[in-house]
């Protein structure tokens, strides 16, 4: 079973949409870790939407599990993955304009400024991730950079389950994510897979035998409002488990 780790960005939302002082990420983070959360994620987006970088400096001294910081290739931003140093940067395409990343990285046409990223967080001693989609290509590119994870995109996967696409159209996506993980994995990579999981489609994904940890958020929260965080982590955990 991966490692499940909780995308924390939309408590931050619903904070900001009063740019008030509650829910407080922080606080959450704290939540998820005691219903077994096994690492905390959060994105430092570039127009800061939701997590403020008073939240990442703070998770970082409170956070008691992993730590992964998802950010752009853009200096400001690495600069501050440099100085609070999470335990795991995940590298992301980001546009002002999207309502969530909408696909991965293009490891490959960026290959000369991802390796100096990459290098540059390594010498800070953080562990490094590319969110790129389930594609050999990428995947090479990812470990040329000199990159120690990818994470595979699964949001064509998750998209192909909620639209009731054809099983065939689902099976395609999971074989594609399969063959990535497996890639990945025959070339030295650790691999990791997120987006758009959700308690009824993770599962699959989750027994892909190379990957390791799952980046789950949207859901979460989502079915928190309801249940409460506590009892939303520990539904996800079991969702994933093989039991
Ligand atoms: N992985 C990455 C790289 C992401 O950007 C996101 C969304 O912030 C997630 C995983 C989690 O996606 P979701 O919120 O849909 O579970």
């Amino acid at each position: 079973m991966p490692l499940l780790h909780v995308n924390i960005d939309h408590i931050a939302t619903v904070r900001q949409a009063r740019r008030a002082s509650e829910p407080d990420p922080v606080a959450a983070a704290a939540v998820c870790e005691l219903a077994g959360a096994d690492g905390i994620t959060v994105h430092l987006r570039e127009d800061r939407r939701h997590i403020q970088d008073r939240d990442v400096r703070l998770l970082r001294s409170t956070v008691k599990t992993i730590l992964n910081l998802e950010s752009s290739l853009a200096d400001e931003m690495i600069a501050i993955a440099c100085d609070v140093r999470p335990d795991e940067v995940c590298l992301v395409p980001e546009n002002r304009r999207e309502i969530t990343t909408e696909g991965g990285l293009d490891a490959a046409t960026e290959l000369s400024r991802l390796k100096s990223v990459v290098a540059r967080l390594h010498k800070a001693g953080i562990l490094v991730s590319v969110f790129v989609d389930p594609d050999e290509r990428q995947v090479q590119a990812s470990r040329d950079a000199g990159a120690d994870f990818v994470e595979l995109h699964t949001g064509q996967y998750s998209g192909a389950c909620s639209h009731r696409l054809a099983t065939s159209a689902v099976h395609d996506e999971l074989d594609r994510l399969s063959r990535a993980a497996a890639h990945g994995r025959s070339i030295g990579l650790r691999v990791n897979a997120g987006h758009g999981l959700d308690y009824k489609n993770a599962r699959p994904v989750a027994s892909i035998p190379q990957i390791e940890e799952l980046n789950i958020g949207f859901s979460i929260i989502a079915r928190s409002v309801f249940v409460g965080l506590d009892a939303a982590v520990r539904e996800m955990k079991q969702s994933i488990s093989n039991n």
